[in-house]
């Protein structure tokens, strides 16, 4: 299913509208939640709206993941860590405990490996997946840190893996497939023209890119998009919200 709303603004609150409630709603029904954020810049906005008391989202039930990382120092401005903190961690009253970092201590290998280790043991204990994973869409249809022509698109095993793109002097660490699609709710967010072309490639099924291979098992998969980045969608388009 897919949104299209006229700005930036109105989709940042939307998404964080959505998120909010199903935060609440799982923690009502499950007594805890988990959460994997996604980085780059479009969600900056969501995450600074959902920091508001007024949605009272129940904090210190909510388990904070990211979908992936950059392995560059927590404080880099590059650092996805950097930015969900400075938009939503030090806002709002989540335990440290809660706040499950991802971090490239030592070689990025085994820093996916301590990661697919977490991640399959959290999951043993605390429902088969994520509730809610928050995905960005690249101008070149990546998402999370799944680029094309990576190895890790294939990847059925490991639920976190090691990238590195050529034009990028440090590695990632990137959830992948196999744990992204068994999430409850996938949400991807993209605005701006310059994500057109991507989302309506996914949209029409017109090449093979990663964000096509996110393909919810048994959960929902919701686009939020705006009018700008819908620009080159065709027939059928949804009317915008
Ligand atoms: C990352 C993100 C990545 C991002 C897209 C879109 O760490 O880079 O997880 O997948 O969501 O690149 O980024 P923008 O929102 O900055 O366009």
């Amino acid at each position: 299913m897919i949104r299209i709303f006229s700005d930036y603004e109105s989709l940042s609150l939307a998404a964080a509208d959505l998120i909010a409630e199903q935060l609440r709603k799982s923690a009502r029904d499950r007594g805890q939640v988990s959460l994997a954020l996604s980085g780059g810049h479009t969600p900056r906005r969501a995450y600074e709206l959902l920091s508001r008391d007024s949605y009272k989202i129940p904090w210190p039930k909510v388990d904070l993941f990211w979908s992936d990382e950059r392995c560059v120092p927590p404080d880099d401005p590059r650092s996805n860590e950097r930015m969900v903190r400075e938009t939503l961690i030090d806002l709002i009253p989540i335990p440290e405990k809660r706040v499950h970092l991802l971090r490239c201590a030592g070689s990025p290998r085994h820093s996916a490996e301590e990661y697919d280790i977490f991640l399959k043991r959290y999951f043993s204990e605390n429902g088969n997946s994520f509730d809610i994973i928050l995905l960005g869409l690249g101008e070149d249809g990546h998402t999370a840190s799944l680029f094309p022509a990576s190895a890790a698109l294939s990847e059925a095993i490991r639920w976190a893996m090691e990238v590195q793109r050529p034009q990028e002097d440090f590695y990632r660490i990137t959830m992948t497939f196999p744990i992204i699609n068994r999430a409850s709710l996938i949400i991807f967010l993209a605005s701006g023209s310059q994500k057109a072309r991507a989302l309506a490639q996914v949209m029409d099924r017109s090449a093979d890119i990663p964000a096509r291979l996110v393909q919810p098992i048994n959960g929902q998969l919701l686009w939020l998009v705006d009018q700008e980045a819908a620009a080159e969608l065709h027939v059928n388009a949804p009317k915008i919200e």
